[in-house]
């Protein structure tokens, strides 16, 4: 067999598997997955506000949309918040959830090392990845989600697991009081 047909049949093959998953996947979860909005998995706003209180305030959403931003502080894809500077910011980073996520919690991660920086990142529990391992396990905290998100407005629940991820390297100065004697 020749190397082009040996290619031609291995995509045949994965085309073939991949609408075999499609067709068991209800139209919505697909909708979901491969659509263009896909990146945008929205934090659902009582969770939004559960973190806020619990590990906020926060005042930077470093990736968002003008609709989708979490704190008054953003930045957009147009801005990229990848390269700008989150020193001193406590921020929650809900990140695109493609390819380019382990650039996003790499960034995250050496954000918070700026003093008085604390990044809470929250990202499917996908803890057989190299960024999870490189990264998230050098977290302060990790707290895992029972149960799945839902995200957006969408009625079905997340096709994955999430996590709260929390890096901060400074964290806040303990001060309390010792007796003399
Ligand atoms: C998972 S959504 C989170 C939206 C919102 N922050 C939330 O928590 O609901 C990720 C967002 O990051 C935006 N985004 C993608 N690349 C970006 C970049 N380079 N800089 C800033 N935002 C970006 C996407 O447009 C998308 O809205």
């Amino acid at each position: 067999m020749s190397l082009t047909n040996f290619i031609q049949e291995r995509i045949l093959i994965v085309t073939g598997a991949m609408e075999h998953w499609g067709a068991q996947m209800d139209k919505q979860t697909q909708e979901v997955m491969f659509s263009s909005k896909s990146n945008e998995w929205e934090t659902p706003q009582d969770f939004f506000n559960k973190l806020n209180e619990v590990l906020g305030p926060f005042t930077l959403d470093p990736c968002a949309t003008d609709k989708t931003a979490k704190c008054d502080n953003y930045f957009t894809q147009q801005d990229d918040g990848l390269f700008k500077d989150w020193k001193g910011e406590i921020v929650f980073m809900n990140p695109p959830y493609g390819r380019e996520i382990s650039t996003w919690i790499r960034k995250a991660y050496l954000e918070s090392l700026k003093p008085g920086t604390k990044v809470v990142c929250l990202i499917p529990a996908r803890t057989d990845t190299r960024y999870w391992h490189e990264y998230c396990m050098k977290a302060k905290e990790i707290h895992f989600v029972k149960g799945r998100l839902k995200f957006g407005n969408s009625e079905n629940s997340a096709p994955f697991p999430s996590a709260v991820v929390v890096f901060e390297s400074q964290p806040q100065t303990i001060i309390k009081t010792m007796e003399a004697r």
